[in-house]
């Protein structure tokens, strides 16, 4: 086990690594991956050097939302394992010194989740329709929406049900919100959270943390903008952020306070910084996403804010905070950091319609994508927090932008008609390959012979990126996370330090702070984002993104100099 998960409170300087389970290893043949596929590969998440193992939803879907759309919340979904499936996988982590954290989606249900069904059986006025939220619809018959929402995903946010009833659905249609007013949806919730706690789950990420507690009642439906925005702050935004839903992850915290040690959750909350800290604090969640890293774009004061915003944010909370790239949920950083570099508040909008257009209207140049993605990964490993790494990203795949329309599975894309929309999240959702000489043609995704095809087309570029390659190739990317985990761990982790100072003198295109480090010396992170090279502080470089320029640091490269 690492020094750092035999702390009680592991997860606050942990490296945690995303598993999309039916993208990771299928160990059955179905052509999705399973809960006995992340057993079979412990052995590698082990050596890669991780404190823990955070898995998105495996339990019954249907599969509109992969997998976030839960039909029944304490069970696993037949197609992924058993619930003894979960028992040994995590058995297994436990055994080899690794935590697991699994993912709660508590603002909506599946159609498919037996509440929903007897919802609509039940009819309007029931018990069984307040734990969602049901109105009545405008219009003499009630034909029109109670008002103009959106869904996330595109289209209307509210679905007839046929008896002058609307139910709410912030995402997908086959997303049912839930009604956090009533008292079923908290017991049934601290429920779900007692019986993973009890099977072993260590902690838990919550879904859209920031949308649970919601104003439709203060005043009339219709008068709300038809988009109140989810970046916006406030009392006055009816569905996000909204102050009351802090009262239940503190009604949570007490359920993880009876565990021993306590559990611990992150919070997905797309909030503005200045909230973000709230869920993190010691009497709710614990921890928050920090999205400001995998929002900056390729220029030294964008990461320089990021830093400082997540360090801000940290200390506000008591806690510490959290570091991401890439999830399941954004194009993978390597291929953001290839594209052309704009300011970040329209890089996303230059990296969606490149997407959309299957990855032609502009140059991915990947070596300077690979280059930047082992930059960025040393600068995020040498700060306090935690580090949430994203499944692949290990193997610096870049994301896949040409899957055919036909072959999409996520529902951002399907609710978007082609040309005017966006392609979706499937690009950094494609399974992951194995091995690269594979007969069967999926990249040693599957482990049987004679298996299905893999769930969404693999591109035939994955076979430099195999794990196989990587390990016989100890310049490749997957070394690199190895020999950075392993620094990060016995250098600063092992320290229990959490102080960082910015080391000044460098000017305005390096990012260079100092940590206390193992040994009673000093760790300098140091990110060259200019175009000369820089030298570096006196001292021993222990690991460099790149080599060295007549022992000068290159543009684009991150080193580690201990003294
Ligand atoms: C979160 C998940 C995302 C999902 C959405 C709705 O943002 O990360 O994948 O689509 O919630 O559950």
């Amino acid at each position: 086990m690492t020094a750092n998960n035999e702390r009680a409170d592991w997860w606050k300087q942990a490296v945690v690594y995303q598993v999309y389970p039916r993208s990771f290893y299928d160990a059955n043949g179905d052509g999705l991956g399973d809960i006995k596929g992340v057993t079979e590969r412990m052995g590698y998440l082990r050596e890669l050097g991780i404190d823990a193992i955070w898995l998105s939803p495996f339990y019954p879907s249907p599969l509109v939302d992969g997998g976030y759309d839960v039909a029944d919340y304490r069970d696993v979904d037949p197609r992924l394992g058993t619930l003894e499936d979960f028992d040994a996988m995590c058995a297994a982590a436990h055994e080899a010194g690794m935590k697991v954290v699994v993912d709660i989606v508590p603002n909506h249900t599946s159609t498919e989740h037996e509440w929903f069904r007897a919802a609509l059986a039940a009819g309007p006025g029931s018990p069984e329709r307040d734990r969602y939220v049901f109105r009545p619809g405008r219009g003499e018959n009630g034909e029109l929406p109670p008002n103009g929402w959106k869904s996330t995903f595109g289209g209307p946010a509210w679905e007839p049900v046929g008896d002058g009833e609307w139910y709410l659905h912030l995402f997908a249609v086959e997303q049912a919100d839930l009604n956090w007013g009533n008292p079923d949806v908290h017991e049934d919730f601290k429920k779900t959270l007692r019986f993973w706690s009890d099977r072993g789950a260590d902690g838990f990420r919550i879904d859209v943390a920031h949308a649970l507690a919601k104003d439709l009642d203060s005043r009339p439906l219709a008068d709300w903008p038809d988009d109140p925005d989810q970046g916006e702050p406030g009392d006055d935004n009816p569905l996000w952020d909204r102050p009351e839903v802090h009262e239940i992850y503190r009604e949570w915290r007490q359920v993880f306070n009876e565990y021993e040690p306590a559990r611990f959750a992150v919070a997905e909350a797309w909030v503005v910084p200045e909230h973000q800290w709230m869920y993190a604090s010691p009497d709710e969640l614990g921890q928050v996403f920090n999205f400001q890293l995998s929002n900056a774009a390729w220029f030294a004061d964008e990461f320089r804010t990021a830093i400082e915003k997540g360090l801000a944010a940290a200390e506000q909370s008591g806690s510490t905070t959290t570091w991401v790239l890439s999830n399941h949920d954004m194009p993978r950083h390597p291929t953001r950091f290839a594209l052309p570099q704009v300011r970040s508040s329209v890089h996303h909008q230059l990296v969606t319609d490149w997407l959309l257009r299957d990855g032609r209207t502009y140059h991915e140049d990947r070596e300077l994508g690979t280059r930047r993605a082992r930059a960025a990964l040393l600068m995020e490993l040498g700060l306090p927090g935690s580090v949430y790494l994203y499944q692949g990203e290990e193997l610096g795949l870049f994301e896949v932008a040409d899957i055919p329309w036909g072959a999409l599975e996520d529902p951002q894309a399907l609710m978007t008609t082609h040309g005017d929309a966006i392609k979706g999240r499937d690009g950094c959702r494609v399974p992951l390959p194995w091995r690269a000489v594979d007969e069967s043609g999926d990249f040693g995704f599957s482990a049987p012979v004679e298996h299905e095809a893999a769930h969404l087309p693999q591109p035939e570029w994955f076979a430099q990126f195999a794990v196989d390659v990587e390990e016989a190739n100890t310049a490749s990317m997957l070394w690199f996370y190895r020999r950075a985990l392993g620094m990060r761990s016995e250098l600063l982790t092992a320290t229990g330090d959490t102080s960082l100072a910015w080391a000044g003198g460098y000017g305005d295109q390096v990012i260079a702070y100092e940590r206390p480090c193992a040994g009673g010396r000093t760790l300098t992170s140091v990110t060259n984002f200019g175009e000369g090279p820089v030298a570096l502080p006196a001292g021993e470089v222990v690991l460099c993104s790149s080599e060295l320029l007549a022992g000068r640091l290159p543009q684009d490269a991150t080193a580690w100099v201990v003294r």
